[in-house]
């Protein structure tokens, strides 16, 4: 049986800095779960000093955590393997450290040709959406299918045997992609991604409800999304263009654009209920000191603060009662918590 699972959910579209948090967090874990998505996710964290790029591989590994890609995720296994490569090259060893359960499903080449045409919901174009239909529709093939040992590169295996066989009192971290506003069911359906990203694909991942002991919500003190939704923001507003800008705001895998808008607390606070964080994050409120512009939309109206002390007491005010969050940390640097 394992010991206790913390898990980390993000509360808005996605790159609100959660690869940042577990990176910080990881050497305080036995292993590290990677429960959803695929190489859509971007997780950008600084080793050492130096900036490491993740899309699949689970951030455990630069500490030599070992780490599994969860049966809940979608995997290419070049795509994968290229990336372990480049972290090998970047004087990672990955030896022996790096699983993915035999269920998780393949994304093949067709699947990736499908998604780069897609002109709809403006998706990565990592096959994404095409892999997880075809699991629903029963016609895909789950990483067991290719044999014991595709790869020299990882070890496929079932996370039952790993996590509640063959070890025991493990502290598990469970390392989510993508965010609330783009989950498959919660999310502006249908300009989602096609999995699930609450606290509830941890336990689709194999880890039992009553063991998880904190679960760590990550959110940015303002808000982006990439992707074909209309009216997400107000594009010629020169001030949300100015924290794109400041805040660095472009896409880990595409390299796009993110459009800004204000802080939407309402969403927000949905989030964080449904998945019950105990333990709250707001990354990159420093963006908005460096712009000088303080505003978040609360009941539905947008409210201006004039200082950025007075964004955070309202902020912690407003969260503090309206739900059961226990821990507010406001983090100021790309660099750590
Ligand atoms: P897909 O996941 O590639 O199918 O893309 C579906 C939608 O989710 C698009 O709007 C993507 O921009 C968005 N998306 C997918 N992964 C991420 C991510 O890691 N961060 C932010 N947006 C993402
Ligand atoms: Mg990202």
């Amino acid at each position: 049986m394992i010991s206790y699972a913390d898990v980390i959910v993000d509360l808005q579209a996605g790159d609100t800095g959660k690869g940042k948090i577990a990176h910080a967090i990881a050497k305080n874990y036995d292993m590290v779960l990677r429960y959803n998505g695929g190489s859509n996710a971007g997780h950008t964290v600084y080793h050492n000093g130096k900036k490491v790029v993740t899309h699949l591989v689970p951030i455990g590994v630069l500490f030599g955590i070992p780490s599994v890609i969860g049966l809940g995720c979608v995997v290419n296994n070049q795509r994968l393997e290229q990336e372990i490569k480049d972290l090998n090259a970047a004087g990672f060893n990955t030896e022996g450290l790096i699983f993915v359960d035999e269920r998780a499903h393949i994304v093949f080449h067709k699947h990736i040709v499908e998604d780069s045409s897609d002109n709809k919901i403006g998706t990565t174009g990592q096959g994404i959406g095409p892999a997880y239909r075809d699991k629903y529709n029963r016609t895909g093939m789950p990483m067991k299918g290719l044999g014991p040992n595709p790869s020299s590169l990882f070890q496929v295996i079932d996370t039952y045997e790993l996590l509640h066989n063959k070890h025991n009192d493990w502290r598990i971290l469970c390392e989510g992609a993508q965010g609330f506003q783009i989950d498959i069911d919660w999310g502006d359906y249908p300009y989602v991604t096609s999995s699930h990203c609450t606290v509830g694909s941890a336990i689709l991942n194999g880890i039992p409800p009553h063991k998880i002991a904190d679960v760590i919500g990550v959110m940015k003190a303002y808000e982006t999304y990439s992707g074909f939704k209309k009216h997400f923001s107000d594009e010629n507003d020169p001030i949300l263009n100015k924290i794109q800008e400041v805040g660095g705001e472009f896409g880990a895998t595409t390299g796009r654009k993110r459009k800004v808008r204000w802080l939407d607390l309402d969403g927000v606070i949905k989030a964080i209920n449904i998945n019950g964080v105990t333990n709250l994050i707001i990354n990159k409120a420093d963006v908005l000191e460096q712009v000088g512009v303080f505003k978040y939309v609360y009941n539905e109206t947008l409210h201006e603060v004039s200082t950025l002390e007075r964004f955070q007491e309202a902020v912690n005010f407003i969260i503090q009662k309206s739900s059961e969050v226990e821990k507010i940390t406001w983090s100021m640097t790309p660099h750590g918590i």
